[in-house]
């Protein structure tokens, strides 16, 4: 069988601090040993003991897993719960005049809402979707800045056990209306605009456009948040603003009590081909989830931490790890409206500052951009509240973990870098910080009865350092039921017959170091087959960015008549985009770096310098439009989720 070669060779590690170990939810390996013992020798009563512990239940379930229609697994499923009572309502007798969410506005200014006036503004906003005919079941889909009223407008689905489909709020009116439509959304919570780096960015006019694209009859209401006042259109019989419809509604709403398994979200995520697919999550399984990685990754202290999370709702961090996880602990949050470069690339830096924030989780390609723009300006200001730092989204090359670690987090603070997905809902593999230590571009060990492997694209076992397919052998309560409207695409994407059909397929690759410790090497789809051997784009890119004049790479194959694959190198340099003759000489340069770091059979044929790299609005590059300038072919596919569409024009002239 074809395994995947792994080159990297990455040996530093940074185990827990006693001080921070001592004072740890799970404090040590051999607690967390214990922990994952458990699950593995009782794994139904191990996720029923903690489901009971951290959920507050209407009515008690009596079911833990039932399997009989597997891969549609279910859990609790007779039990009821609802999940915003266990965000918000659970923590006023203690919490009411916590803040609950600390907003700071693009611009710099802000407030914050207590958990109480959460409450309040839930319970409104509630009772206001009720008398516009919202029922349990009922899909919402919600289009909003990053803004408490985003989070207030989930909760809110939540309490009367609507089902919520967010859209990131950079997503075009076609992207918008497909999702509209897939979900026969009855009603629509939009803002009139939004802030971004300075610039209004409109959101009703993107709302009216998608409003007009078949499909998207079922939409009876439009609430409008009034936000930028920016001039919009207005529709008098399907528009209300959102301080309107809320004027006079009590501000108490009775939670609606939902079956465990009852849908508590859709979160549209696109594939490499096809339509986006509509992840279908549970109510009390993924709130179980969500609840247990704050605890055990973010080692979450609701009385002391300052916590924030820089993605945005319209993705499944912002659901996570923003609208829900959070709250369901009590704990004070910081939401930002704005971007981390704006009005400088200190604004992370003095937003940490100013807010004494303890836990700071963000995105390896954040952190890179930040690097390049001031890699000393962490220098300049206080940021001595941190204690845990985390990432997620895409491996984290070893040289930005270690600027990460030592320049924001002062050798002081662990990092969680978190591998997880849309589907899965919560963190699968991360370090438990006062347990499991940490190597730089590795995500260590799975949590607590997520029990992952690596094999073969047969299911056949795979030894010693192999890289191979990343599995999960046996359900857990946080993982996607469904995908919306398309159970036989669910089964083939993640259940393959091919593995047994109830194992679940992650579509990343992996290997495994001497420690046992997990290294993502890509998606499956991304691999590259050069002479016979298969290279993980990952791996590549890391030596790339290792190099000191490079601020970031992607690598794609494109085909080659002798080797089967060729390695086309897209780089960004820390320097201004070199041309003619200096772009030759570097780029001879770093084809001998790469020899060096990994071997001769890694060095790209082909590199190509840009100022920045295509990504989508969540940070992910794209290497399907990469994939297609290194063949020379056109570009066809859909590039409305592209944050920086004029990058396809230099990267291809460069060649
Ligand atoms: C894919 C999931 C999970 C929330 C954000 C993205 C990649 C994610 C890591 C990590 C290496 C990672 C994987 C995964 N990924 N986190 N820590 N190390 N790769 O959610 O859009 O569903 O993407 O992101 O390839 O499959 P998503």
């Amino acid at each position: 069988m074809s395994y995947i070669e792994s080159a990297l060779q990455e040996r530093r590690s940074f185990p827990p601090a006693a001080e921070f170990q001592g004072h740890a939810n799970v404090s040590g390996l051999d607690a967390y040993r214990a922990l994952c013992a458990q699950a593995e020798s009782n794994h139904e009563a191990f996720w029923a003991d903690l489901a009971r512990r951290h959920i507050d239940w209407h009515t008690a379930f009596t079911h833990i897993l039932d399997e009989s229609d597997a891969p549609f697994y279910r859990w609790f499923d007779d039990g009821q719960l609802n999940v915003s009572y266990n965000c918000i309502d659970r923590h006023l007798p203690v919490r009411a005049d916590q803040a609950a969410l600390i907003f700071e506005a693009d611009d710099g200014g802000g407030y914050q809402l207590s958990y109480r006036q959460l409450h309040e503004q839930v319970g409104a906003l509630s009772n206001a979707l009720k008398m516009h005919g919202i029922a349990p079941g009922d899909r919402v889909v919600i289009y909003m800045p990053m803004s408490p009223q985003a989070v207030i407008a989930m909760q809110a689905c939540a309490r009367i056990g609507a089902i919520h489909s967010v859209v990131f709020g950079g997503f075009s009116a076609k992207s918008l209306a497909e999702r509209i439509a897939d979900t026969q959304a009855k009603l629509v919570i939009t803002a009139d605009g939004g802030f971004r780096g300075g610039k209004t960015v409109p959101l009703k006019a993107v709302v009216d456009e998608a409003l007009q694209q078949p499909g998207t009859d079922a939409v009876g209401k439009v609430i409008v948040y009034r936000r930028a006042s920016n001039e919009i259109a207005w529709h008098a019989e399907r528009d209300i603003w959102w301080h309107d419809c809320v004027a006079g509604m009590s501000t108490v709403c009775e939670p609606v009590w939902m079956n465990a398994e009852d849908p508590l979200f859709i979160l549209y995520t696109s594939g490499s081909t096809g339509k986006p697919k509509g992840v279908q999550h549970s109510s009390a399984g993924y709130l179980l989830g969500a609840i247990l990685s704050m605890l055990w990754v973010f080692d979450a202290r609701p009385d002391s931490d300052v916590y924030w999370c820089t993605a945005d709702v319209g993705w499944i961090t912002g659901h996570t790890y923003v609208a829900y996880g959070p709250l369901a602990l009590g704990m004070t949050q910081v939401i930002f409206e704005g971007v981390p470069t704006y009005p400088d690339a200190g604004r992370f830096w003095r937003m940490i500052q100013q807010y004494r924030v303890t836990t700071f989780y963000t995105a390896p390609t954040a952190i890179r951009s930040l690097i390049k723009l001031g890699g000393d300006l962490p220098e300049q200001y206080d940021l001595s509240s941190l204690r845990l730092l985390g990432t997620v989204g895409e491996p984290i090359n070893p040289q930005a973990w270690m600027w990460f670690y030592q320049t924001v987090g002062g050798s002081r603070c662990p990092i969680a870098d978190t591998w997880w997905q849309t589907e899965t809902g919560s963190h699968m593999i991360a370090p438990l910080p006062g347990a499991v230590a940490a190597k730089p571009g590795s995500c260590t060990l799975p949590l607590p009865g997520i029990m992952t492997d690596i094999v073969d694209e047969l299911g056949g076992k795979l030894t010693g350092d192999q890289g191979g397919y990343l599995i999960i052998k046996r359900p857990f309560p946080s993982l996607l039921r469904t995908l919306w409207n398309d159970p036989e695409r669910f089964k083939q994407v993640y259940f393959p017959a091919e593995l047994g059909g109830k194992t679940y397929l992650t579509g990343d690759s992996a290997h495994r170091d001497e420690d046992g410790y997990y290294w993502i090497m890509g998606r499956i789809d991304d691999v590259l087959n050069v002479s016979g051997h298969r290279l993980g784009t990952m791996e590549i890119e890391s030596a790339l960015a290792a190099h000191p004049q490079v601020a970031e790479a992607a690598v794609v194959g494109k085909p080659h008549d002798i080797k089967g694959e060729a390695i086309v190198a897209f780089v960004v340099l820390k320097i201004p985009c070199p041309e003619g003759e200096a772009a030759s000489e570097i780029a001879a340069d770093l084809r001998n770096w790469i020899a060096k770091q990994i071997g001769a059979i890694a060095k790209p044929d082909e590199i190509r310098f840009g100022d920045n790299l295509p990504k989508t609005r969540s940070g992910k590059i794209m290497r399907r439009l990469l994939r297609s300038l290194a063949r020379g072919a056109e570009i066809d596919q859909d590039i409305s989720t592209l944050e920086n569409p004029a990058i396809l024009q230099q990267l291809n002239a460069t060649s």
